[in-house]
């Protein structure tokens, strides 16, 4: 009976008090709403919206549906960062062992891979062994012993967002910023953190293109970390083309393995240092950002931050001789190298292309049970922007066999285009917003 009401007031315009929101979660997690209800209710509130109140409260009802990450015992700042996902994003492999090297901890919850866009958490169990299904118990004490975990979303923090999401990604109701916002922070916050930093994506391969509808996304997201006493701050950055130049999972495990040795690609590089930046700040271990760089350049130089990745490797019962020997990963049957048909200007690398020829490969999924491939991909190392001649190589495709390689160059003709001109591509690293407004962003 709860649940009629509520639809029926959410779609006549009215609100949902936090007592509600609070009843309806618990409800919903142990069983007793069936998902039609649920879905009606969330369809009413992806085209009513929700003010601010609302979306704390469902934020609060969520986190209180299961358990918390309780590290408030830790002396240290935690820190944490969230991607709004893309292709070739590996920033968190590299990010989460390179801050846990500077004395701030990182728990650090992820997510798989789902349509065009990869996951943290496939990326690394291409490493052999490597777990990443920790109890919550497990993860508290790793952190406490190393300062870092590398962790899916359990089924004991957020439970009640954990039923819905899967019922949004069904029904059409994934693109609500309301909801978005409230089922990232209800993860983030019950990860107990002292500052969270957002990776907010803008361009064609980001899950919202527009940069208003990331700057919104981003701003709802610091007020519900500000509401909840974690300071948040985000960054924008630039999606319009992969990040890096592998995609496909062991191949950006070992990009991020080779960036964190120093011999990362610069667009990598660059987006880490400005996100791991912004860590340190909130972290108040450096006294700026430009210290807060010049740690992280010296903790890459001195292979504390490598050494800090095969510790959290080790933890999680992964093999940490990959970090020394990136060949333990699991190699790909078949390589070839795919080239220019023109000479030109490199207009676009379309990351949806890419993406779904991942899929396409085998590397990645298009329902969340899919059993994926991780050593098929690409290595991409022609960008926006760039001149080349016709017949030379922009990329090499990685596949089980011939028709995988087919499939991978028909993507690679979607997605690279060369011409005689092109439009400039997007500032990598354009915005930040705080609880203070958004600015442009400044390099450092
Ligand atoms: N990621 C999440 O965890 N939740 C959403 O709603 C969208 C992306």
């Amino acid at each position: 009976m709860l649940a009629y009401r509520l639809i029926e007031r959410k779609r006549d315009g009215g609100r949902i008090e936090a007592g509600e929101w609070r009843a309806l979660a618990h409800a919903y997690a142990a069983g007793h709403v069936p998902d039609y209800q649920m879905a009606a209710l969330l369809m009413a509130v992806y085209f009513r919206g929700m003010d601010r109140g609302e979306i704390r409260a469902l934020t609060e009802a969520m986190i209180g549906s299961g358990g918390m990450l309780d590290l408030s015992h830790l002396t240290v700042p935690r820190i944490d960062k969230h991607s709004t996902g893309g292709v070739g994003d590996k920033v968190s492999l590299v990010l989460a062992p390179l801050i846990a090297s500077l004395g701030v901890a990182v728990p650090m919850m992820s997510g798989r891979g789902l349509g065009h866009t990869g996951g943290t958490l496939d990326k690394l169990e291409a490493i052999p062994g490597m777990r990443t299904d920790l109890s919550l118990a497990d993860a508290r004490s790793q952190v406490e012993a190393i300062g870092c975990a590398l962790m899916g979303q359990t089924s004991e923090i957020a439970p009640a967002d954990r039923k819905m999401y899967a019922l949004r990604d069904a029904t059409a109701t994934v693109e609500s910023i309301p909801l978005i916002a409230a089922s990232i922070m209800s993860k983030k916050l019950a990860e107990g953190l002292t500052g969270l930093v957002l990776d907010v994506k803008r361009g064609s391969g980001a899950f919202l293109p527009d940069v208003e509808q990331g700057l919104e996304l981003a701003r709802t997201m610091i007020a519900l970390g500000a509401d909840h006493g974690c300071p948040t701050v985000a960054l924008v950055t630039a999606m319009d083309r992969p990040l890096g130049r592998a995609c496909g999972n062991a191949l950006e495990t070992e990009e991020a393995i080779y960036t964190l040795k120093g011999e990362g690609p610069p667009d990598l590089l660059e987006v880490t240092y400005a996100l791991g930046a912004e860590m340190l700040v909130l972290g108040g271990t450096v006294r700026s950002l430009e210290d807060a760089r010049r740690q992280m350049k010296a903790a890459i130089a001195s292979g504390s931050a490598a050494q800090k990745f095969a510790e959290i490797i080790e933890a999680q019962g992964g093999n940490p001789g990959v970090v020394e020997d990136p060949a333990v990963l699991p190699q790909a049957e078949a390589c070839e190298l795919y080239e220019s048909p023109q000479s030109g200007i490199v207009a676009t690398v379309k990351p949806r292309a890419i993406g779904r020829g991942i899929i396409a490969l085998g590397g990645g999924r298009s329902r969340m049970d899919d059993v994926i491939d991780p050593t098929v991909g690409f290595v991409i190392t022609a960008k926006p922007g760039d001149w080349v001649d016709a017949g030379e190589p922009l990329a090499t495709v990685f596949a089980r066999n011939a028709d995988g390689i087919r499939a991978g160059r028909a993507a690679l003709a979607e997605a690279i285009m060369v011409s005689e001109e092109a439009e400039p591509p997007l500032t990598l690293v354009s915005h930040r917003v705080s609880d203070r407004g958004v600015t442009t962003y400044a390099a450092t």
